[in-house]
């Protein structure tokens, strides 16, 4: 805990620098380049804009991040490196341990971050004791998005189980439509596995396979199952689902060709855009078997330094994000929840209220657990490691004896 003298010591010191400082833009590198997306970063930059700071856009397209990490790689060592950066868990804390990151204890003790941030989430914030990224949402990825129409001609109620769930794959195939909307790339099908092996394993299984990195579980014949039913899934995907952009496959839904998606709340980002409204036109509900638990990934914005004190874009921008107005503002648009425990829920659709209440249920009786596939569970080298595995075994390289075999195999040389 910072003393008062301390932390008015600070203050000063912060007003003196941002007062010297030149008015200067914030240049953000993000991934957020769907319509929704980029609908919810509209809410950001117009924050920013009415406080007299300039947005220096700099998206990197491609959901889950991965390319917006290499960009960011290519500008840090060539010297250059943006002001604030979108990033995810374990992402945060390499570059925190690289010492790349400003310190916004200042800020964080002014606004009391410690008291109103969730602990899951300070984990990823913070390194050795310092704030050093302020974090915008909490999205979660066990979510299955489902065209209401579609459901309710064929007579469909959403899955509880795994069983319900194939079954009511096999209608929506029968009837000619493309059952379950997909993109073939590896963050997707990564995100489709947080949701199966929380499912098939167990919360204590996912713990000991993703967090722990146990190789028992890693190995095991439970994992086998969870590769069989990826398998499954991919015998309800069309055959142009290589390639395509998660926000393709939203839209398919959207458009009544298909009727499930799998994938993260930023999902319901994108029907909000085209209009759609939750529980009219489409459903939210958790990937079956996972009703209790949340697989979560949190965006955060961590601002790189540029000297010893935080610059006053940044401390704006940081500040700007953790305001409760903001955080009710952008989330709604989002698709995701506040990183603020003290939100009220008021401003937030059905499915945003739905996750808001899993979301303090999970925390409150131990079943929230970080995404694998999106940088909460392991570091990148692991999680990379992980979903040329999956991938692999989607398309059919691998059957679920061999990827059960590369998984251990892949976790042990990275880790
Ligand atoms: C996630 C990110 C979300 C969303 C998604 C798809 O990693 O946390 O905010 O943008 O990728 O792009």
């Amino acid at each position: 805990m910072m003393s008062l003298k301390s932390l008015k010591l600070g203050l000063a010191a912060l007003a003196m620098s941002t007062s010297l400082a030149s008015a200067a833009d914030v240049e953000v590198l993000h991934w957020w380049t769907s319509g929704g997306e980029a609908a919810a970063l509209n809410v950001l930059k117009q924050d920013l804009e009415s406080q007299g700071i300039g947005w220096q856009d700099m998206p990197v397209a491609g959901g889950g991040g991965t390319q917006a990490m290499t960009v960011l790689r290519a500008r840090v060592t060539s010297g250059n490196p943006p002001t604030a950066v979108q990033m995810l868990g374990f992402d945060i804390t390499d570059w925190a341990k690289e010492g790349a990151l400003a310190d916004l204890n200042i800020i964080a003790g002014m606004e009391g971050w410690d008291d109103v941030v969730p602990a899951a989430l300070q984990k990823f914030s913070k390194y050795d004791g310092k704030w050093v990224a302020a974090p915008v949402n909490v999205h979660s990825t066990n979510w299955v998005w489902a065209n209401k129409a579609i459901l309710d001609e064929l007579g469909i109620e959403p899955p509880q189980n795994w069983d319900e769930f194939v079954a009511a794959l096999e209608k929506v195939k029968a009837s000619g439509k493309t059952a379950i909307a997909h993109g073939g790339q590896a963050w997707q099908d990564a995100t489709i596995f947080d949701a199966v092996v929380m499912a098939t394993g167990g919360p204590e299984f996912y713990q000991k396979a993703f967090i722990d990195l146990d190789e028992e579980a890693l190995g095991s014949d439970t994992m086998k199952e969870a590769f069989d039913r990826m398998a499954v899934i991919r015998s309800y995907v069309d055959d142009n689902f290589s390639g395509r952009d998660w926000n393709l496959a939203t839209a398919m839904v959207i458009n009544g060709d298909a009727a499930f998606q799998m994938m993260g709340d930023w999902a319901k980002g994108e029907f909000l855009n085209a209009g759609k409204k939750p529980d009219e036109d489409f459903l939210c509900f958790r990937f079956p078997g996972t009703q209790d638990q949340v697989t979560f990934n949190a965006d955060q914005f961590a601002m790189f330094a540029q000297g010893p004190e935080v610059g006053k874009e940044q401390a704006a921008l940081a500040t700007a994000i953790l305001s409760p107005s903001f955080q009710s503002a952008f989330n709604v648009v989002k698709g995701s929840v506040p990183a603020r425990t003290d939100v009220p829920n008021d401003a937030f659709d059905a499915c945003g209220k739905k996750g808001m209440a899993d979301l303090k249920k999970a925390a409150d009786s131990g079943n929230l657990y970080g995404s694998m596939a999106h940088g909460h569970a392991n570091p990148a080298a692991i999680k990379n490691a992980m979903y040329d595995v999956i991938t692999a075994h989607f398309n059919g390289e691998y059957d679920s004896e061999t990827a059960v075999a590369e998984l251990v195999t892949a976790v042990q040389i990275n880790k």
